[in-house]
């Protein structure tokens, strides 16, 4: 086989009887139940002695599996666990996770279908690399250049119900890429990759079946897109996490906010603060009140003039408590996180709705009561700007010197700064976060 990738099996591949354009699907019958250790290549290949250079085999991955030795029994759950990266989303019981083969999939692909009762089907170890040794096998056996697919099936977050997609490709184009051609118009697409392999994948479903006991289709009609190399397989259709808008699922969200300390030097889009203020600004509060504000220092000199004052402040404290000139050095070295944040966010209360009452104690519930939505508006605040991708860092400072900051910062009347956010794309991943069982952190009544 030559090793150039985009070399298509050429014009041997036109078949009898197909006419230019047409594409038919044709269910392969006859295929024993499969267990672990069958020749697949040997068994496919007695099944479909029509099969013809160019033609594209779609395989389910689940005979793929059983093949591989794939079928284990035990605890289902403990199975997704394992094959499972990370959490995407969950509802009840399903939940939709990464895959180690960076695949985003209800149950990592976990299947108790099509197997023996107590067993469950994983998904087969490299997709990719099971699709070749086939396609090596069927080359082997009748000297045909074929594509192969490995099929499974998966739900699509936006639309109901699941097609069926491409987990493992060999010597197939997965991608036709549009881009930079013209329509019909004249206008260039900008956008347009067909993920064909995924397209192929879904209409040999059509033929193939859970329930009819078809797990093998041959597509015929598509030789432009067989490949004498394997190619770049089905990983190629697995986006980049750079590239990935919806990354983050529901239950990914809160985990992302990580306090990071380390910043590097590229400038914070203003507009990616704007959005995590109106974030912040949707925090439940007191008396139906608005009770938060923030200044936002995006120039060097305003964040210099707050620091310099604030350690003024702290150093005089610390001056005042006694300790020797070292100690104050030492101490105050723990205000650097914001010195190296490329933008500060003074988050602020205004609790000029707060209550009045005669006592001491219903003011300071109060007080109390607006506090807390303040620390509700930084959260989210906080949250969202690791949705954007940014790193924060809360620290108390400003709490403790708060007319020197209000002073610092030209603040309005009224505004109580609430310590200081550092915010800058993070310089290093956050360490893991320990483990909080719940039931440490509640009595249940
Ligand atoms: C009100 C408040 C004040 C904090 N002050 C500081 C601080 O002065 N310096 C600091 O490095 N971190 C400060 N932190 C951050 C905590 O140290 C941090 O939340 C903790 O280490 C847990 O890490 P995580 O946020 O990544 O879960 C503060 C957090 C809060 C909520």
């Amino acid at each position: 086989m030559s090793a150039d990738p985009t070399q298509t099996a050429g014009p041997q591949t036109a078949s009898p009887g197909v006419a230019g354009g047409q594409v038919v699907v044709l269910p392969v019958a006859g295929l024993p139940e499969i267990g672990a250790g069958a020749d697949l290549a040997a068994l496919i290949s007695d099944a479909t002695p029509d099969l013809r250079d160019g033609d594209i085999l779609v395989v389910t991955s689940k005979i793929v599996s059983k093949a591989e030795g794939r079928v284990m029994s035990g605890d289902r759950e403990a199975f997704i666990d394992a094959e499972a990266v990370r959490t995407v989303a969950r509802r009840g019981q399903t939940r939709i996770v990464t895959t180690r083969h960076g695949l985003v999939m209800a149950a990592a692909g976990v299947d108790n279908s099509n197997t023996a009762p107590g067993t469950v089907v994983l998904l087969p170890v490299d997709p990719d690399a099971s699709a070749a040794r086939l396609r090596a096998g069927l080359e082997a056996r009748r000297g045909l250049t074929v594509g192969v697919i490995v099929s499974d099936t998966m739900g699509r977050p936006w639309r109901t119900g699941q097609t069926d997609t491409a987990i493992g490709a060999a010597g197939l184009t997965p991608l036709r890429d549009h881009r930079g051609q013209a329509d019909t118009f004249g206008n260039l697409l900008e956008v347009t990759v067909a993920a064909v392999a995924d397209e192929i994948a879904a209409a040999a479903d059509l033929v193939k079946g859970k329930t009819t006991q078809i797990p093998v289709a041959i597509v015929r009609g598509l030789p432009e897109f067989v490949t004498a190399a394997d190619g770049p397989g089905a990983a190629a259709l697995i986006r980049p996490a750079e590239e990935d808008m919806f990354r983050l699922g529901t239950a990914d969200v809160l985990a992302e906010r990580r306090t990071v300390r380390e910043f590097t030097t590229d400038p914070v889009d203003p507009a990616a603060v704007r959005r995590a203020i109106a974030a912040a600004l949707t925090a439940p509060a007191p008396h139906h009140s608005e009770p938060w504000r923030f200044a936002v220092l995006e120039s060097a000199a305003a964040r210099t003039a707050l620091l310099d004052q604030m350690l003024a402040a702290w150093q005089a404290d610390l001056r005042g408590d006694g300790f020797t000139e070292e100690q104050i050095a030492r101490r105050v070295r723990r205000g650097e996180p914001l010195r190296r944040a490329p933008l500060i966010i003074v988050p602020c209360l205004l609790a000029e709705a707060a209550h009045e009452y005669p006592d001491q104690r219903r003011n300071a519930a109060e007080r109390a009561m607006f506090a807390v939505s303040m620390g509700a508006a930084v959260q989210n605040l906080l949250v969202a700007l690791a949705i954007e991708g940014l790193g924060s860092c809360w620290v108390s400072s400003t709490l403790f010197c708060q007319p020197v900051a209000a002073a610092a910062l030209d603040l309005p009347p009224g505004w109580e700064p609430m310590g200081a956010v550092g915010v800058g794309h993070p310089a290093a991943a956050a360490r893991p976060r320990p483990d909080r069982d719940p039931d440490r952190f509640t009595v249940t009544r």
